[in-house]
């Protein structure tokens, strides 16, 4: 038995769901190109859960359970009110939606009709959370959902209580789509992997924020803005960036385990951030981070991934830094339930080996003795 490190390589599932072949990212079919250019975020909700796009009918079913589901319990706002004020936002989605399992009275009911609807009510309510969360540790009350719009400009309200842009509409609602799912990345797996036990979907989603949260995986879009700020402006940016490589240090947002020659989904939030960098008047931060691919790509040969130009795009929207990573949790929330959902179809616990390398042959010692 020998291990391969980070399980690179290793076919450790089958799925209908999303695919990447040859770089190419499509879900369910349908080439992540054609998606972010014509669908709708709820469009691609409703292809990762059923494997078809919705007819008219469907979808505005699917909007109106959206809308009854979004508003969460009163005794969830009441606990996240008691969370510290200096939070991570990670770490408080994740308890929170930990906790919203507890009043849900179809947590444990494990039919598949009652865990396709709790996906349903989870994609509708953590938007709902993120808000609440956001605004509670500012010290304001949270704002209660709209009945009838789109999960983007529903969340985009409830973080202010002001109507959003249609262009901030329609920008969060495309990243969205490009983040909805991403075939066995670390936060899916860690969800299948505790579903696979035949624990709940609230488990699931849970040890999937937790994945999320690190600055490998969802995590560094947040670290990226971090950088940006870090470096200020253009006349930094070369002595910033050549003092981490020379330090050997990891850029964030750059790189990928699967995708080698680019992800596909960086170039349409490259092309969102400066879209909206030139209608806001103020291109820079979009030039900082086309001059950062420039200097990475140049030196080490490594691309943009999803993370790099969301920072960008986020921040030029007014969303905090540290929003970015849990609105990547609202839209990957879909894929995570719809992998849950194709596991608990054909489910066999996963149970890898690992290679021992400790020692061996050792005898028991008396504490006295030690
Ligand atoms: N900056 C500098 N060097 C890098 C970077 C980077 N961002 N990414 C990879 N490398 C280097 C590694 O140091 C390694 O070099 P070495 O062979 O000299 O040691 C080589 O490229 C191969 O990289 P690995 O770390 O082996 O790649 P792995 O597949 O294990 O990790 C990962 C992929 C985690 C994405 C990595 O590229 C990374 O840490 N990137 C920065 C964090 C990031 O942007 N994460 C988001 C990924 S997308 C997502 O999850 C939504």
């Amino acid at each position: 038995m020998t291990a391969t490190k980070g399980l690179e390589g290793i076919v450790a599932a089958t799925s209908s769901i999303s695919s990447i072949v040859d770089g190419v990212l499509t879900y369910r079919g349908y080439d992540i190109d054609d998606l972010a250019a014509n669908a709708c975020f709820e469009e691609v909700a409703y292809l990762l859960w059923f494997g078809k796009l919705p007819n008219k009918a469907e979808l505005d079913q699917l909007n109106k359970s959206f809308s009854e589901y979004a508003p969460i319990p009163d005794e969830l706002i009441a606990q996240i009110k008691l969370y510290p004020r200096d939070l991570n936002t990670m770490a408080a989605l994740r308890s929170a939606v930990s906790a919203l399992g507890l009043y849900d009275a179809q947590a444990e009911d494990d039919s598949q009709e009652a865990n396709e609807n709790k996906a349903v009510k989870l994609q509708a309510q953590l938007p709902t959370i993120v808000a609440a969360i956001s605004r509670i540790r500012e010290g304001k009350e949270p704002i209660a959902p709209k009945q009838g719009v789109s999960i983007a400009e529903n969340f985009l309200y409830m973080l202010t209580g002001e109507e959003p842009s249609e262009t901030a509409v329609k920008a969060l609602d495309q990243a969205l789509v490009l983040h909805a799912d991403h075939e066995l990345n670390a936060s899916t797996f860690a969800a299948r992997v505790t579903v696979a036990t035949l624990s709940d979907i609230y488990s699931g989603v849970t040890s999937a924020i937790g994945a999320l949260k690190g600055p490998l995986h969802g995590g560094a879009n947040e670290a990226v803005m971090k950088m940006l700020n870090e470096i200020g402006s253009k006349e930094n940016l070369e002595a910033y960036i050549q003092q981490k490589l020379d330090n050997r240090e990891k850029i964030m947002g750059f790189g990928h385990r699967v995708y080698k020659n680019g992800d596909p989904r960086a170039k349409h939030l490259q092309k969102m951030s400066r879209e909206l960098g030139e209608q806001n008047e103020n291109t820079e931060l979009y030039e900082m981070s086309v001059r950062i691919e420039e200097l990475i790509t140049g030196q080490k040969g490594l691309r943009p991934n999803v993370d790099f130009y969301s920072a960008s795009v986020y921040t030029q929207l007014g969303i905090q830094r540290d929003l970015f990573t849990p609105i990547f949790a609202i839209s990957r929330v879909s894929g995570w339930t719809a992998h849950i959902l194709e596991q608990l179809a054909d489910n066999r616990i996963i149970r890898p080996r690992a290679e021992y390398t400790g020692p061996t042959t050792q005898k028991y010692i008396s504490i006295e003795n030690r």
